[in-house]
Order: structure tokens, then C-alpha cells, then sequence
């Protein structure tokens, strides 16, 4: 154990030990309306006021904000052995996702990812660039119907583009005529697990409460959609590798080890994960890339330039990737800045240190990408928009001090899915449109993902 420990003096609340400094039962009740308005900057304002290792003052729980790098990398690489994932937050999203791949916990997800993996090897992800193109452009066919200067929501086209290209990539289908409600099902969805995270008291699934309700048709939604792709996928005649190419669809199928395939309900919390997973951090991620693009015009014109210069007016292709380097950073950056996944979590399985304070075992940590992005120890001037500290000569970041996609063993499998898709989007757009906020600052709304309150209006303009 570090020496530090014995600084903070132990005490008893309830049932539990506090072990680390962090606000009394009275300061955090009068923090609750600024933690449920804007929790992330609330988390950003206890590392702060409290350091490095917040303790929350929970009776019954012991429970840990985590920020600093080292801890962070601790808690997710270092001795992710330890950590688990059985929190509320992931509980909440095993209603929707069943045990898929995001929200298992240790056993079953090993075998999962073991399974699940080479559907997002290198090739295997390489149809994602057609797919995207194929969308945006239809995408910026609404838009050319538009005259210069009109507002649209880039957060909703976004969103419904995102989807459009998980269902193409993953699945060889459209998701046609079912985007519109997909998406919405997953929105409602993941609003009602955010809805259960903040309250004390939960009703069981079978209560029909109006969020129950609400729960139950979303998932109706979803498991329809699910079934929609599975028929479609029945029906093909053609066999994979010979008329078209493998998606992610016949791995997730083909899939097999020593105790068999996934069953089918083991392959409708895989397909539900990856539409859940897949389309709002995606869409989320976009959509702050364009505000801060937008709202940076040297930026927008240095991207400009690069996709001129590289791409020549055609289409971008998967092999563009390493060319688009401006792109890519500026992808990276606005990931940091505006991580969508703002908050994860983990359950302690044995006793730890970090920071130099006690961790009980059963204890729940929280990391926040959003909070530890902004950590003076992390980042100079993390406030600031900058692609640059991302571009191929800029020094890799410190271990622990950048995880829009999380570290360690649990990071996201769809990441280079995420950034290709990203970078692909983000200069197709540009070759042709420039964009321009049309509204005042976005307020970041922090509900499973971060998005801008009430959508993102920008000003859309054809270059020339
Ligand atoms: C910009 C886009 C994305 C962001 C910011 C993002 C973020 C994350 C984060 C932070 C985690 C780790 C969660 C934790 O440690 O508790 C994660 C895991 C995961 N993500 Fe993503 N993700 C993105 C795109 C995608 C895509 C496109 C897919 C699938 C098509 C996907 C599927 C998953 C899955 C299945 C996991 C769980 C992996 C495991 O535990 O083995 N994500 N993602």
C-alpha cells in the first residue's frame, strides 16, 4: 500500500467506509439539480474541488470517481482483471442489449469477443467505405434540393446516416423503412435507461409503469428489426464470398468454438448491441465534429484543402485513410473534446489502491472519459480545440490520458469501423459543402451519449 493511504482518515457512513475525501451527504444534495443538469461538467467540478479520487457519500455503496490518468489506466488495463462489470449502468443496459458483447461481464464475454472478433478484423471492415459514401451521398442529395443557406439539423442527419451505415455494413441490409423507427427505439430505449440510472427506485420490466411501457415497445422495435434482418439473410439465395462479399452477419452466424455457434438469443443481443453501440456514439461523434469544424473557419478551410489535394473531386475510398491525416486528427480531437461515451463503469471484484486511497472490494468506479480529457495532468490547454496534437509527428498520448474508445480489454471493438467511417463522411461532405453554426453555443446534454440539447442547427453552404 502507498503511504498516502493513512491520510485520509477512514470513516463510517451507514455501512460503509469512506476512504477517500469527496463532498458530505449535505453538500451533495444541494449539487443534485447541477448533477442531474449537466453531469458531466458536474464529475469535471468534483476532480476540482475533491482531487484525484472522489468518494461519493453513498450509505449502502461505495462509490469512486476516478479521474487521473494513471488510476484510469490502472482500473481499465493495468488490473482490468479486477474490475467487472456489474454496475447499474450496465445492468440497465442489459435490458436492451441482453447479455451482448458491451454489456457481459467477465466469462461470457471472453468467449464472445473471442467469437466476435474477426468480424471486425481489417477486411473485414473494409466494406464500411462504400457503405459510407454510398449514404452521405444520399445524404447530400436531400441537401442539394436545399438552396445555399438553409438551416438543417446536422444532428438528425447524422443520426439517421449513422444508422443507415451500421445496418449496410454489419448486416448487407438498409434497415429500409425501419430507420426512421429503429432509431427511435433505440433513442427511447436508452432514455428510459437513463431515466432508471436517476432514480432510487426502480419498477421490475413486468410493472407496467409509462416507462415500462415504453421500454416494452422500443424493444419490440428492436426485436422485430432484428428478425427483419434475419429473414432478409434467409432468403439471399446467393452464398456469401461467391455473389457478394462476407459481412459481419455471416461471421456473427459462422461463428463456432468448442461449445458450438451463438444461439439465437445469444445473435439478437449481438445485433442489438451493435445497432445500439454502432449508431449513436457514431452519430454523436459527428455531429460535435461538425459544430467544432464549423465554429474553427481555419480548420474547416486547412480540411478543405487537404481533401481537394487528396481526393481530387472523386469519391473517398478506404486507402484514402492514411492520406486524410488533417481529417483524421481533427476526428480524433473532437473525440476528446466531446467524447460521446462521457461515463463507464466498474464493479471492484477485490480491494485495490489508487491515487493512494483504499478501494474496497464491491466497489463502484466511475471513469469518465469527458472529465479525465480535461485533467490538467492530461492535457495542456484541454479546453482548447487543437487537431494538431493528433496529427502522424505529434507524440503519442500518455497511457490513460485519451479513451473516447475506453483501454484495456474492454475497449470498443468498432473503433477503426468509427474513425473510418468518421474520416470517410467528414470529407465527402466537405469536398463539396461548408457548414456554419446557425444557433448560439450547443448545450452538451450527458444521457448515455452526449449530444447537443434540442439538435444541432448549422448553416449549409455548396463551396465554390
Ligand atoms: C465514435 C464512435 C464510438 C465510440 C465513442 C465508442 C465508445 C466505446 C467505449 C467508451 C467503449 C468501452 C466501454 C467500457 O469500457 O465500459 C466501447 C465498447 C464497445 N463498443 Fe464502441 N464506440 C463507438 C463506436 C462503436 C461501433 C461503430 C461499434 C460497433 C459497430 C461499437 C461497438 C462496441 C462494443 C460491442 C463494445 C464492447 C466491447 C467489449 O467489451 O468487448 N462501438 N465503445
Amino acid at each position: 500500500m502507498n503511504e498516502n493511504v493513512g491520510k485520509f482518515e477512514k470513516k463510517k457512513l451507514g455501512k460503509i467506509f469512506l476512504t477517500a475525501p469527496g463532498p458530505t451527504t449535505k453538500q451533495m444534495f444541494s449539487q443534485l439539480l447541477r448533477a442531474r443538469k449537466d453531469p458531466a461538467g458536474f464529475l469535471v467540478d468534483m476532480r476540482k474541488k475533491y482531487g484525484n479520487v472522489v468518494q461519493f457519500p453513498l450509505p449502502i455503496l461505495p462509490v469512486y470517481l476516478v479521474t487521473h490518468p494513471d488510476d484510469v489506466d490502472r482500473v481499465m488495463r493495468v488490473n482490468a482483471k479486477n474490475y467487472g462489470k456489474r454496475t447499474i449502468q450496465y445492468e440497465n443496459l442489459a435490458l436492451v442489449t441482453g447479455d451482448g458483447l458491451l454489456a457481459a461481464d467477465t466469462d461470457t464475454w471472453k468467449r464472445q469477443r473471442k467469437l466476435i472478433q474477426p468480424a471486425f478484423h481489417h477486411e473485414a471492415i473494409m466494406r464500411v467505405g462504400p457503405d459510407t459514401v454510398l449514404v452521405t451521398d444520399r445524404m447530400l442529395g436531400k441537401w442539394e434540393k436545399l438552396s445555399n443557406n438553409t438551416v438543417v439539423d446536422i444532428d438528425d442527419d447524422m443520426m439517421h446516416s449513422a444508422l443507415e451505415i451500421v445496418g449496410r455494413s454489419l448486416f448487407g441490409t438498409d434497415l429500409a423503412g425501419d430507420v426512421e423507427k429503429t432509431a427511435q427505439a433505440t433513442l427511447d430505449a436508452l432514455d428510459i435507461i437513463v431515466a432508471r440510472a436517476r432514480t432510487p427506485i426502480t419498477f421490475p420490466k413486468w410493472i407496467p409503469t409509462p416507462n415500462n411501457r415504453k421500454l416494452a415497445k422500443a424493444l419490440n422495435q428492436l426485436d422485430g428489426a432484428v428478425q427483419r434482418i434475419l429473414d432478409e439473410r434467409k432468403k439471399m439465395t446467393g452464398v456469401a464470398g461467391f455473389d457478394r462479399e462476407v459481412d459481419m452477419l455471416d461471421l456473427l452466424l459462422a461463428a463456432h468454438d468448442e461449445e458450438g455457434g451463438l444461439n439465437s438469443k445469444e445473435l439478437r443481443d449481438q445485433i442489438v448491441t451493435f445497432i445500439v453501440a454502432g449508431h449513436e456514439t457514431v452519430a454523436s461523434s459527428l455531429t460535435w465534429t461538425w459544430w467544432l469544424i464549423g465554429s474553427h473557419p481555419e480548420v474547416q478551410l486547412k480540411l478543405q484543402k487537404e481533401v481537394d489535394e487528396v481526393l481530387k473531386g472523386r469519391a473517398p475510398n478506404v486507402k484514402d485513410l492514411e492520406n486524410l491525416s488533417y481529417t483524421k486528427a481533427i476526428v480524433d480531437e473532437a473525440l476528446r473534446v466531446f467524447p460521446p461515451g462521457w461515463v463507464v463503469s466498474r464493479r471492484s471484484l477485490e480491494k485495490d489502491e489508487l491515487g493512494g486511497y483504499e478501494i474496497p472490494d464491491k466497489a463502484v468506479v466511475i471513469i469518465s472519459p469527458w472529465a479525465t480529457h480535461r485533467h490538467p495532468d492530461a492535457w495542456k490547454n484541454a479546453e482548447s480545440f487543437d487537431p494538431t496534437r493528433f496529427l502522424p509527428d505529434s507524440p503519442t498520448p500518455q497511457k490513460g490520458t485519451y479513451l473516447p474508445f475506453g483501454i484495456g480489454p474492454r475497449m470498443c471493438i468498432g473503433k477503426d469501423f468509427a474513425i473510418l467511417e468518421s474520416v470517410l463522411m467528414i470529407s465527402r461532405i466537405a469536398q463539396k459543402w461548408q457548414l456554419s453554426p446557425a444557433g448560439g453555443e450547443p448545450v452538451p446534454r450527458a444521457l448515455v451519449m452526449v449530444r447537443p440539447e434540442g439538435g444541432l442547427p448549422m448553416y449549409i453552404n455548396r463551396r465554390s
